[in-house]
């Protein structure tokens, strides 16, 4: 074994005695057969004696008498399918230093959205194919042989053969091109040092629009022939992004060119590879007439998010994706960023409560995980890829800026690229710098955050002249964990003009109340006029649980207007995760959503009405008498704001009211306002008719459609024939989404199983299951898992490559609510689970438990009922 090649199997990583400095790779896609042939030239550095070389390569077929290095050909190739490696074995040990590994190898353009695949779309109205790469994070392998690991950086040139009409398209420039009959050779400059996973290819056939940056960089939106009006939009936020991003990071943008492109067939939301950024078509296009406000800033947030990894991620590399959060954490806080300069009126870092929301409920379960996870096989990878690395990650970036100030934030960020351009980085390479240039302790200080997982919730009481405070680890199930964090603690009393700070090292500290209040003029306020709001505009990672004195001054601070809009959305947030946690009372959550009647946000109310959603969900199964009256009570809640703004847009109103609009008007369908429905119906029927009607402009009508699937049954379902019917006449992939986000939202069970069954049609592409998934009504639940557990086989084999396979069991299994339900999903589950579910599993039957959970705790409140009545009456 010592000497043998299967000393290299079960191995974490590649053995460093030989890395790659430059590929030479020659690609021949055959887009009829599916199919690709290659040629690779790899130059290699043996840095170690060994006898072997261990690379990557996996569903590749590689012709074993082509394998040279150098002259020398190997004695054995052995080939291990689980670890995705290949491992040439030579007779005698390889000299050190340079020499040059060939070899040639076939494989297939699959349909699985990952390694070198093929998309379809429709060209003068006949399907045609066009090969696409993704390759994040480990299927560089199943396009060419490679050392597929983000530390080994090389250097790319790639050569491809395609059919002569086609555009073909990589990371660099296009140095030469030669055409012979059909098939021309497309010659692309080299890269500079950079990942595997990050390598591209499209091929197929487009057309572009281009505009360039302050510097003179080429940047291009490539579309479909006759879309690119589409692209202008995307165009526009690129070349601002990346001027703003070579300022904020002090660096140039790395590459000659950039391209982005929109792909039919895609897993993900949109792709970083560097110089050629691959997107879903509904991130990419916009459409002043057929896009939604929310598809607007969707876009947005894609393309700065994409475009901040040519910098984080692409010129600067994690070392390992144990360390990808560096890479997707800063790229969503950056992108808020960029593109709260670009549209200020949308108050974009007050919708950054969003992620931070994300992060926290999912923090909160115990199978999450800390933000720097081990990964000891690729087919761990996937997983991570989760609002931990992503949301937690963003929030926590956020909360160390506001520590430690923008400026020198900044700065430090500027060093830390120039320091690791063009190589790789650990997140404790990131505190190194960040200690060094601010002189704040912040390895010891981010470490709790990263290495540890979960977060605190912060017990804050009055006593005496104090202000107490205890951290303990919040967990939704009502446990208390036993972590411990350094805690950057903002506070402010009764107004925002003071503020102290300081950081919570120990379980429990104190504040003098004095300290607030020593530079206001004491004008013998009465102490309910008083309040404390801990965690200022939430830039901290952490809950609060305020004692019922201080609770009660910020519901008063809420209703005099006092707070910010950041500190409103901490309140409820924060106030609803400790209601489900059985911290709080539902009979006082609801009292305190009472506060926010006069609220007209859309930053606050987005927050708000996803509260109320899910306590309607959850009254239906814990409260079942008390249904109707709770809902009643949030329909009286947020109908003053809907009722302001009406279904139709108005002449200059803001970005924000649009988007308010479309949220108050779903969520009144949801929560089953009749009159609501009715007028969602009405103005359906009419836009039937008309596709042009004004009373139904993109923002309205997923309300419209929800309104329409309330109203259908297998008795009555022409509502569902007709969004079938404007799901396979519209062209656009946005307007798609919303028909399929509807189709499975009706309470008739047969009626959400037609919808389910739909998904496995070819009228659906595979990556648009999870619209459907995430439109199940809560009555379609049942249905819903017989169907799964029925299909589980295709469900796998279809959707097993991306973590798309995920959201069929968060969407499908986190919304049951009893032991019971648990402990039939597991069973069904044992022994068919696979690393790429398998947390999302766990983390489903924790939700169910947490709920099981919640239902005792609500159906044990004494004065629940009362409380809803006096209420509903407006007397509380
Ligand atoms: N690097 C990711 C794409 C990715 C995700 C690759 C999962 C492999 C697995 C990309 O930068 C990304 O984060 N895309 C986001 C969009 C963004 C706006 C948060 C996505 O795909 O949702
Ligand atoms: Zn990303």
């Amino acid at each position: 074994m010592a000497d043998s090649s299967a000393q290299f199997r079960g191995q974490a990583r590649l053995p460093r005695f030989a890395s790659p400095l430059r590929y030479d790779l020659r690609l021949r896609p055959d887009l009829a057969a599916c199919t690709f042939t290659g040629a690779a030239a790899v130059t290699i550095a043996v840095s170690a004696p060994t006898r072997f070389l261990v690379f990557n390569a996996a569903e590749l077929e590689v012709d074993r008498a082509s394998v040279r290095f150098q002259d020398l050909v190997p004695s054995e190739v052995a080939q291990f399918k689980e670890d995705e490696i290949l491992v040439l074995g030579f007779d005698r040990e390889l000299p050190i230093g340079e020499g040059v590994l060939t070899m040639d190898f076939t494989g297939t353009l699959n349909d699985q959205m990952r390694g070198f695949y093929r998309s379809k779309y429709i060209y003068n109205g006949e399907s045609r194919n066009m090969a696409v790469t993704q390759f994040e994070a480990a299927d560089a392998r199943r396009c060419f042989p490679c050392w597929d690991d983000p530390a080994f950086k090389a250097k790319f040139k790639l050569t491809l053969e395609v059919p002569s009409d086609l555009v073909a398209l990589s990371n660099m420039p296009v140095v030469k091109e030669t055409v012979s009959g059909p098939t021309k050779t497309v010659y692309y400059e080299e890269s500079p040092l950079m990942s595997t996973y990050l390598v591209a290819i499209v091929v197929g056939l487009f057309e572009y629009i281009e505009s360039s940056t302050s510097e003179g960089t080429e940047v291009r939106v490539y579309t479909q022939v006759g879309k690119t009006n589409q692209g202008k939009f995307a165009l526009d936020v690129a070349v601002k992004s990346l001027d703003l991003y070579k300022d904020y990071f002090a660096t140039p943008y790395p590459l000659p060119k950039l391209d982005m492109i929109a792909i039919p067939d895609f897993a993900a939301g949109a792709m970083e590879n560097y110089g050629l950024v691959t997107y879903r078509e509904t991130a990419l296009l916009y459409d002043e007439l057929l896009s939604s406000a929310s598809n607007k800033q969707q876009v947005a947030i894609t393309v700065a998010h994409e475009l901040a990894h040519q910098w984080f991620g692409n010129l600067v590399t994690m070392e390992w994706w144990t360390h990808l959060w560096l890479n997707e954490g800063f790229a969503s806080w950056v992108s808020y960023l960029a593109v709260e300069s670009l549209f200020p009126e949308w108050n974009n870092w007050t919708q950054f409560l969003d992620e931070t929301t994300s992060g926290l409920r999912l923090d909160a379960l115990a199978e999450s995980h800390p933000i720097e996870v081990e990964v000891n096989h690729a087919s761990e990878i996937d997983a991570i890829f989760d609002s931990i690395s992503y949301d937690k990650g963003a929030s926590v970036i956020r909360m160390l800026q506001s520590y430690l100030g923008a400026e020198r934030f900044q700065k430090a960020l500027a060093s830390y690229i120039k320091k690791y351009a063009y190589s790789n980085a650990k997140t404790e390479d990131l505190w190194a710098v960040l200690e060094e240039e601010s002189g704040e302790p912040v390895k010891d200080l981010m470490t709790t955050w990263t290495k540890q997982q979960g977060y605190p919730v912060i017990y804050a009481k009055i006593n005496g002249h104090d202000l107490e405070l205890e951290q303990a680890q919040f967990l939704s199930d009502g446990s208390s964990g036993s972590g411990m964090w350094i805690v950057p603690i903002t506070s402010c009393c009764g107004s925002y003009d003071t503020q102290k700070k300081f950081l919570l090292k120990d379980k429990t500290d104190k504040i003098h109340i004095k300290e607030f209040t020593a530079s206001q003029s004491s004008d013998g306020e009465k102490n309910q006029n008083i309040w404390i709001k801990l965690n200022i505009d939430q830039t901290g990672f952490y809950r609060v649980k305020y004692d019922d004195e201080l609770a009660a001054g910020l519901v008063n601070a809420i209703k005099a207007k006092k707070l910010s809009l950041m500190d409103k959305i901490g309140i409820v947030e924060d106030s609803y995760a400790l209601s489900v946690a059985r911290k709080q009372t539902l009979t006082s959550l609801l009292r305190l959503l009472n506060a926010y009647h006069d609220e007209s946000d859309y930053t606050v109310l987005s927050h708000v009405t996803s509260v109320c959603l899910s306590i309607s969900k959850i009254s239906v199964d814990a409260t079942p008498d008390l249904n109707k009256d709770i809902k009643q009570l949030l329909i009286n809640l947020l109908l003053p704001a809907a009722i302001k703004l009406g279904w139709d847009p108005k002449d200059g109103e803001s970005h924000l009211d649009v988007m308010l609009r479309s949220l108050l008007l779903i969520a009144l369908v949801r929560l089953g306002h009749n009159e609501t429905v009715n007028e969602g119906v009405r103005r359906f029927h009419i836009f039937f008719e008309d596709r042009k009607t004004s009373l139904l402009p993109p923002d309205t009508r997923k309300a419209a459609y929800l309104a329409v699937m309330r109203t259908v049954s297998t008795s009555n379902r022409s509502g569902y024939d007709a969004l079938l019917k404007i799901y396979r006449e519209a062209a656009e992939p946005q307007e798609k989404s919303r028909v399929l986000g509807s189709l499975s939202s009706s309470p008739d069970k047969d009626i959400v199983l037609e919808a389910l069954n739909f998904m496995f049609t070819d009228e659906v592409r595979n990556q648009d299951s999870y619209y459907i998934l995430g439109g199940i009504s809560l009555e379609g639940r049942e249905v819903a898992w017989t169907w799964l557990k029925k299909n589980w086989d295709h469900v796998l084999k279809t959707w097993k490559s991306s973590s798309l396979i995920s959201d069929f069991i968060n969407s499908i299994i986190s919304p049951f609510t009893s032991e019971e339900k648990a402990a039939e999903v597991s069973e069904f589950f044992a022994g068919r689970i696979k690393p790429s579910f398998e947390r999302a599993l766990k983390q489903s039957l924790e939700r169910v438990r947490i709920s099981a959970r919640w239902i005792e705790s609500i159906r044990s409140e004494p004065s629940l009922g009362q409380a809803v009545q006096e209420l509903l009456q407006g007397e509380a």
